[in-house]
């Protein structure tokens, strides 16, 4: 799928300007405490510069240069790195990766166990994989889970939005919280 940055992100900006909460994502994970966040799938960088603003460390990934080119034009002191997640090797951890709108759901089909694998690499000791994404759209919780346990996560929570409210099925979204299992 081809983006394009800014018009993406002048939508959120847009509600924004009608006094919209745009930061749940950011919230939810800024409420786990972590001292270090990989935004895997950044896009524009919404989340991590809102997490950022809220003196987290963070690293932002994506595969598209031009959701890339808008989260440095937002954001220039931030670390932005091109890259697909499915094939990712930064070399560290984080205290949280974080996998906010959709981004399993716009990963080239067939790469979606890689992406998770990619992304719980990156997850340190005591460390957590969240990610919120809809449901029906043909990547759903039973492969999530799989691929998650597959890569060593094991889910510890699981919210209908992101400001928590408990999941219930029928559900059309849901946010995962998996830590990695102790050796
Ligand atoms: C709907 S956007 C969400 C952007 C941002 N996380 C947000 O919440 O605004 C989905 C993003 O996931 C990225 N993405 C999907 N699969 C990816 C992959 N395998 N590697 C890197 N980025 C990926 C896309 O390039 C796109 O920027």
């Amino acid at each position: 799928m081809e983006w394009e940055g800014d018009s993406y992100q002048a939508r959120f900006d847009a509600l924004a300007a009608k006094g919209e909460d745009v930061h749940g994502e950011a919230a939810f994970v800024a409420a786990l405490g972590p001292s270090s966040v990989l935004d895997a799938g950044c896009g524009t960088g919404r989340v991590a510069i809102e997490l950022a603003r809220r003196g987290i460390a963070v690293v932002g990934v994506d595969a598209d240069e031009s959701m890339l080119a808008t989260a440095r034009e937002r954001a220039p002191a931030l670390t932005w790195i091109a890259h697909d997640l499915a094939s990712l090797d930064l070399g560290r951890t984080f205290a949280v990766v974080v996998m906010a709108g959709n981004v399993p759901l716009f990963t080239p089909a067939g790469t979606e166990a890689a992406l998770v694998a990619g992304c719980a690499a990156h997850v340190g000791p005591g460390g957590a994989l969240v990610a919120g994404f809809q449901l029906g759209r043909g990547y759903g919780l039973a492969d999530y889970d799989a691929h998650c346990a597959a890569a060593g996560l094991e889910l510890e929570g699981r919210w209908s939005t992101w400001s928590a409210a408990p999941f219930t099925e029928p559900a059309g979204y849901a946010v995962s919280l998996h830590h990695r299992r102790p050796i």
